[in-house]
């Protein structure tokens, strides 16, 4: 049966899409869509057409899976010209979500109509493609260039409101959807020309006046396009749009080919479905019901603790957050308080919403006050003895069938949860800093966590928006465990002759946000030190016992000045040379190929380690994890992605080349050798 159906409504044909989830222009919605507009044409007791979805949404763009695969006619662009050559108004009538194709498959109809919560956007750049539809075209003529340009760059939606404003909505519609929009449809039916998108040119004509906007919005924008091959090809075709419109659709159509069969969309449209994979939990009950988490608990008011709780306030969860004395509790506090404000500074959060998050914030210097909490989570010093003196408490105090966590980044959990006399509650939530920023959480799961903490963890990350993984337990878990080879070499480089600067360069260039020694600095060269100035053992422990700390010291592996611009180090030249000579490391001249080889290819030895032992769920589950924990290039799809575009084989060679100078403790993964020898990929 077709997803899409008619029925009349007077004079008004209503063409309804019913596909869900969310109604994606697959082949039969295509189908069905130009059929119906056939069958407005033919019939001549129809004087105008509403096309509507059921469920959710109204279409949310192409159908993702279809991409790589042979094309089905009639192609989207087909079916966008079809409705604009429609000889009766047709009126798109808008719910949920209009992406991509939906947005085009809209700008196509004569007129748009709304309810106030729809959302509209085109974020095909988040897939490594264009709005392939005309959109590139359509969208400008409509909302002018500029706004099209934002849109379709960032891929972000905008609400009803702004999109009335900039003229792709022509109503909002309060109450019912489709009596309102066949209303609106009778409203119009007789107006002739009929609108259509294609042939305006009004907005355009303001752009062609001033073609500049181009190159400035390219300069203003330089730093965010880095390494992604859409944004460029984006604006090239939205430049196209002030063209007439059948040239500057065949400019987008090109433009639009030569991403679709590129890497990066193939890796950004992978990444797609793995993030969504990663929320779903193997080996659990499917019919798992999650416990109800209503109030949290936060243990530690330091940088993590903060953040952690800034999540779920923002979310409208109250958190009770607890700290050992009065001045660090002001201090955690007034640190979120600043936070909250700065974000409202720049227009993302209106006052009387950081007066709502703070008021669900309950100080307090007492373990015993977060008795009525349903998770609590610690986040104090990574010490595994404090940890489980906390645990100890913790148990004795929390009701029953709260869920107790850890923030811990290394140590274990079922070591912790030991201390416990239910061992079932206890989870690992591992928040990345600044926790109230980056998406990423690892879900650690203990030998004995119970299966509903787990469901529950995975759907509590949604509702504050992370996107989360499951590890096992491990040492650093999934992301700190991959950094811990990438360190090693990088530090092994240096001795024998590599610079900071050209370590970090290559990852720079590769597309990561910084390098080994950048992210070193701006974390503090002290993390994890000793604390001993005598003891020094290494380049690290040099740096740290003379105070240079990183970024917050103004020095550590670089120099900076008192805006933390960074500079090369003739002290930190010194004591690598000090080292060369203490360890009798001969200096040599080091390629960018051998850094890749030594600092990303033992990365990927290290995941496959962790995928051999059990430790991820599944390859795509450790991409996700780098590219919303580290900022590894999406374009690159993910250590794992990457390494099957790179070749499992070239990465082995690569690895074997180098074995003499990866130290006693490198073990190459077995996993990663059978499959370079079996010809096999990680992620397809
Ligand atoms: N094609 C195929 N499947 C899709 C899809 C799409 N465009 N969008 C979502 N889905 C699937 C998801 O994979 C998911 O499947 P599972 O349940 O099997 O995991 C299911 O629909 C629900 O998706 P979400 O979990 O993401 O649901 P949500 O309610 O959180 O979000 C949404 C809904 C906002 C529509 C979100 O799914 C989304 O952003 N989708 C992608 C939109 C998009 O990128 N559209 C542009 C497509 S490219 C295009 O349109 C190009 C062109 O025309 C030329």
């Amino acid at each position: 049966m077709s997803p899409i159906s008619t029925k009349k409504h007077g004079d008004v044909l209503i063409v309804t899409s019913n596909n869900p989830p969310v109604n994606a222009l697959g082949h039969a919605v295509r189908e069905g869509l130009v059929k119906a507009i056939e069958e407005a044409d033919a019939d001549e007791s129809v004087k105008a057409v509403v096309i509507i979805c059921q469920g959710q949404t109204y279409f949310a763009g192409a159908d993702i899976t279809e991409f790589g695969k042979p094309m089905q006619m009639p192609m989207l662009p087909i079916v966008v010209d079809r409705i604009e050559a429609c000889t009766k108004p047709v009126v798109a009538a808008i719910h949920g979500t209009a992406l991509g194709g939906g947005l085009e498959v809209a700008l196509s109809c004569h007129y748009r109509v709304a309810v106030p919560t729809a959302k509209f956007g085109v974020p095909e750049v988040k897939l490594g493609i264009l709005p392939g539809a005309g959109g590139t075209q359509r969208l400008p003529r409509i909302a002018g260039v500029l706004k099209a340009l934002e849109m379709a760059t960032s891929g972000n939606p905008i609400g009803a409101k702004e999109a009335a404003h900039v003229g792709l909505v022509d109503r909002i519609i309060e109450g019912d959807l489709e009596p309102h929009a066949v209303a609106f449809a009778e409203e119009v039916r007789d107006i002739r020309p009929l609108p259509k998108t294609s042939e305006r040119d009004d907005k355009v004509a303001e752009a062609r006046a001033n073609p500049a906007i181009f190159d400035e919005f390219r300069k203003a924008n330089a730093k965010k396009f880095r390494g992604f091959e859409a944004p460029e090809a984006v604006i090239k075709a939205v430049e196209a749009s002030l063209k007439p419109y059948a040239e500057g659709v065949l400019d987008e159509r090109r433009l639009f080919m030569e991403l679709m069969t590129g890497t990066q969309a193939r890796a950004q449209q992978y990444f797609f479905f793995a993030e969504r994979k990663a929320a779903k939990v193997e080996n659990v009950p499917e019919d798992t019901k999650p416990r109800d988490i209503r109030k949290v608990g936060v243990i530690g008011a330091g940088t993590m603790g903060g953040g952690i709780s800034m999540n779920f306030l923002s979310a409208g969860i109250p958190v009770t957050i607890v700290e050992m004395e009065q001045a660090a509790l002001d201090r955690g506090t007034g640190v979120m308080l600043k936070n909250y404000e700065a974000t409202a500074a720049k227009g993302r959060m209106t006052a009387e919403q950081v007066g709502q998050a703070m008021g669900l914030l309950t100080p307090t210097l007492k373990l015993e006050d977060l008795a009525d909490c349903d998770l609590i989570i610690e986040a104090v010093f990574e010490n595994m003895d404090v940890k489980k003196d906390i645990f100890t408490k913790l148990d004795a105090i929390a009701k029953p069938g709260a869920i107790l966590a850890s923030n811990t980044s290394y140590l274990s959990i079922d070591d912790i949860a030991a201390v416990t006399s239910r061992p079932q509650d206890v989870v690992g939530l591992h928040f990345f800093s600044p926790a109230n920023v980056m998406k990423l959480l690892e879900v650690v799961r203990g030998a004995r966590t119970a299966p509903d903490v787990l469901v529950t963890a995975m759907q509590l990350a949604k509702r504050i928006k992370k996107v989360a993984v499951v590890a096992g337990v491990c040492y650093g878990f999934i992301g700190n465990r991959m950094l811990i080879p990438r360190q090693m070499q990088a530090m092994q480089l240096l001795l024998e002759g590599a610079t900071p600067q050209q370590i970090d360069k290559v990852h720079v260039e590769f597309g990561m946000p910084m390098g080994p020694f950048q992210m070193s600095d701006l974390a503090g060269v002290d993390i994890g030190w000793h604390r001993d100035p005598t003891r020094i053992e290494n380049i690290r422990d040099a740096l740290a016992a003379e105070g240079r700390w990183g970024q917050k010291k103004g020095a550590g592996f670089y120099d900076y000045d008192d805006k933390r611009n960074p500079s090369p180090s003739p002290r930190v030249a010194e004591i690598i040379d000090e080292f060369r000579q203490k360890t009798g490391t001969a200096q040599r001249e080091i390629s960018d190929q051998e850094i890749v080889e030594r600092t990303l290819y033992t990365m990927v030895n290290e995941a496959a380690l962790i995928l051999e032992g059990g430790f991820a769920q599944r390859a795509s589950d450790i991409d996700v994890v780098w590219v919303y924990g580290y900022g590894w290039p999406v374009y690159r799809g993910g250590p794992m992605f990457w390494a099957d575009t790179e070749g499992l084989s070239r990465i082995v060679e690569g690895i074997r080349n180098q074995l003499p100078r990866l130290g006693k403790d490198f073990k190459l993964s077995e996993l990663l050798v059978s499959k370079a020898e079996a010809g096999e990929k990680f992620t397809r």
